[in-house]
C-alpha cells in the first residue's frame, strides 16, 4: 500500500485516492476524489470502474452550517426506526441533492456539477445559498461526517475528510464503492490495488490514515 503522504499529495494535485477501510469493517474500497475536481470523466469513472454509490461527504461543521439533518432523523417511517448496521453504529447518510441548474441530475454533467458547487459551498457555507442553490431529493447522496472525525468514526465519510483537511481542500470529498464487476460483491484489496497502480493513484488502508492524520 502507498503512504498516508501519499495520498495527502495526490488529493493536494485534486487527484483521487483509493481507500480501502477495514477488513473488520465494510471491507470496501472508495474511489475518493476532492468534490472540487470532479469533472464529468470523474463520474463517468466511478460509475464505470468503481459501481457503488456516488455520495458526497461534508464535515460536521459545514453540514451543520446547511442545515443538514441526518436522514435517519427525518424519515417519519417504520423502516427508519431502528437503524441497525453490521458494521458500525450508525451511517453517515444525509439527504440527496441536486443542483437547480442540473436537469434530470443524473447524468455525468448534471452531477459533476452538482458536486463542485456543493465544493464551493464547502469554503464558504450558507444556509440560504444551499436552500437557494440545491434541490432535495436528488440524484448525489449526501454524507455527514463525525464532529472528531476519525477519533468518532473510522469510514470513509471520516477518512475522506481528515485526507481534506491534511491537504488544505475543502470539506467536500466524494466517495464510491468499488465493486467486482464479475461478482457483484466488493473488490478485493489485491483487485484494488492493481487499479490504483495501472492508473497511478494512491491505494491507501484507512489504518494508515488513522496512524498519520491528525
Ligand atoms: C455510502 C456508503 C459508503 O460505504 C461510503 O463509504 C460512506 O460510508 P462509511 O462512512 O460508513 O464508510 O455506504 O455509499
Ligand atoms: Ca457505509
Ligand atoms: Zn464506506
Ligand atoms: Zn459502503
Amino acid at each position: 500500500a502507498d503512504s498516508a503522504a501519499d495520498a495527502v499529495a495526490a488529493f493536494a494535485g485534486g487527484e483521487p485516492v483509493l481507500i480501502h477501510d477495514a477488513a473488520d469493517r465494510e471491507g470496501e474500497t472508495d474511489i475518493v476524489y476532492p468534490a472540487g475536481s470532479v469533472t464529468p470523466a470523474a463520474v463517468a469513472r466511478l460509475r464505470n470502474d468503481a459501481g457503488g454509490l456516488v455520495c458526497v461527504a461534508l464535515s460536521d461543521s459545514v453540514a451543520a452550517a446547511l442545515e443538514l439533518p441526518f436522514m435517519q432523523e427525518v424519515l417519519d417511517h417504520p423502516t427508519a426506526a431502528a437503524h441497525d448496521l453490521a458494521y458500525d453504529e450508525r451511517s453517515s447518510f444525509s439527504l440527496t441533492v441536486n443542483h437547480r441548474d442540473t436537469f434530470t441530475g443524473i447524468t455525468d454533467e448534471d452531477r459533476s456539477l452538482t458536486i463542485r458547487e456543493l465544493a464551493g459551498l464547502a469554503a464558504d457555507p450558507d444556509a440560504d445559498v444551499f436552500a437557494a442553490s440545491f434541490r432535495s431529493p436528488g440524484h448525489v447522496h449526501l454524507l455527514r461526517a463525525a464532529p472528531e472525525l476519525l477519533a468518532d468514526r473510522e469510514g470513509h465519510t471520516e477518512l475522506g475528510i481528515a485526507l481534506a483537511a491534511a491537504a488544505d481542500q475543502p470539506p467536500a470529498v466524494v466517495v464510491c464503492e468499488m465493486l467486482d464487476g464479475e461478482t457483484g460483491g466488493a473488490l478485493s484489496p489485491a483487485d484494488a490495488r492493481a487499479y490504483a497502480a495501472e492508473h497511478g493513484f494512491p491505494y491507501v488502508e484507512g489504518r494508515s490514515l488513522v496512524d498519520a492524520l491528525p
